[in-house]
């Protein structure tokens, strides 16, 4: 039995840190064990201009803790006031990615995108300048029952994205689904997707089942077994087309357990842990560096990293909560359950 691992630094290629005082819990959280992570724009407002990217960066970097080396990877809002030079600008400012929401979809993107196919300017100005675009794939219309979102938006506007701009790097977020894994591993070697730990660790049971839990309601919304079945499957198989994304993304505890309760799963402190657990429970441990550290830094065209961390087989227990300097807390992901492996 494997007691030990040894792996080259991870990426979070997908999270939220969100602004102010709250950087103070989220970058230390990822900065422990991540070397990179992609920082999603939805702020308010919104991260729409490279500029507004670069003074966001600055404050993550303010929140490092003493002698990290993390780097975040900025990322910009598009609406459907973006234009081609924003994207221009915004590359040369060094923003790696834009992040397309269907309007509504999720938190705060009630400014994203309402037309998609009118972005077309902007995706081949993205496609000339090497930005990737990084989507949420869901629709919004009220008619389309949410567990059928992702598929509808692949159906509608991904396929399209894909076949128009054959040169765009394009990363699938979060996916919930085989209709997902089955677009990206048909797909072109420039589209690819992130997955969540608690997509590969839950299903829809584990929110409804017994009573609503709040904590373990995130969008995409969990899906039924046999979609998690699909999504370990792909992990599994060593797939180089889908990698690690934690979307860990805090919400205060009163806003997680409320009668509308947030969408986010605050999984910074045990994503690289809980990823290792699903690993092995796969009987796919050997799969889980290059899901970690390989693949996303391959595909964004970046170098590797060049340290290594190491986990431990050495169980520990996920707190029930933790504070925040304005008295609020946060309950992060697995509280209170246990975990099998600890970064040493
Ligand atoms: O669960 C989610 N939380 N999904 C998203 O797409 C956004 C995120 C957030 O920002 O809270
Ligand atoms: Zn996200």
């Amino acid at each position: 039995m494997t007691e030990e691992l040894s792996l080259l630094a991870p990426d979070d290629w997908h999270l939220h840190f969100r602004d102010g005082q709250m950087l103070q819990q989220t970058v230390p959280a990822t900065a422990r064990c991540f070397q990179r992570a992609v920082v999603m724009p939805n702020l308010v407002p919104p991260v729409t201009t490279g500029a507004m990217a670069q003074a966001y960066r600055a404050r993550i970097l303010a929140a490092r803790p003493e002698g990290s080396t993390f780097e975040p990877l900025m990322t910009l809002f598009l609406t459907n006031q973006t234009t081609p030079d924003d994207i221009v600008q915004a590359k040369a400012m060094g923003v790696v990615a834009a992040k397309l929401y269907p309007a509504g979809a999720t938190t705060n993107s009630s400014a994203a995108v309402q037309s998609v196919a009118a972005l077309q300017p902007v995706f081949e100005t993205m496609q000339a300048q090497g930005m990737l675009l990084l989507v949420h794939g869901e629709v919004t219309q009220a008619h389309i029952d949410i567990f059928d979102r992702e598929k509808a938006f692949i159906d509608t506007h991904l396929t399209q994205i894909v076949d128009r701009n054959p040169g765009l790097k394009v990363v699938l977020e979060h996916i919930t689904t085989s209709d997902a894994v089955d677009f990206v591993l048909q797909a072109s070697d420039r589209v690819a997707a992130t997955v969540t730990p608690q997509h590969l660790l839950l299903n829809r049971n584990d929110l409804l089942v017994g009573g609503i839990r709040p904590h373990n309601f995130c969008l995409p919304v969990l899906k039924r077994n046999t979609h998690q079945r699909a999504l370990q499957a792909a992990v599994a198989s060593g797939t180089a087309k889908i990698f690690l994304g934690t979307d860990s993304a805090p919400h205060e505890k009163a806003k997680k357990e409320n009668a509308c309760g947030c969408a986010g799963c605050y999984s910074a402190w045990s994503a690289i842990e809980l990823y290792a657990q699903v690993f092995e429970d796969l009987g796919a441990l050997d799969k889980l560096e290059a899901f970690a550290s390989h693949s996303g830094a391959d595909f964004y065209g970046l170098p590797r990293n060049r340290h290594s961390i190491r986990l431990v087989k050495d169980s520990w227990q996920v707190p029930d909560d933790i504070a925040l300097s304005n008295g609020e807390s946060l309950v992060p992901f697995f509280a209170g359950q246990a975990v099998r492996w600890r970064l040493a």
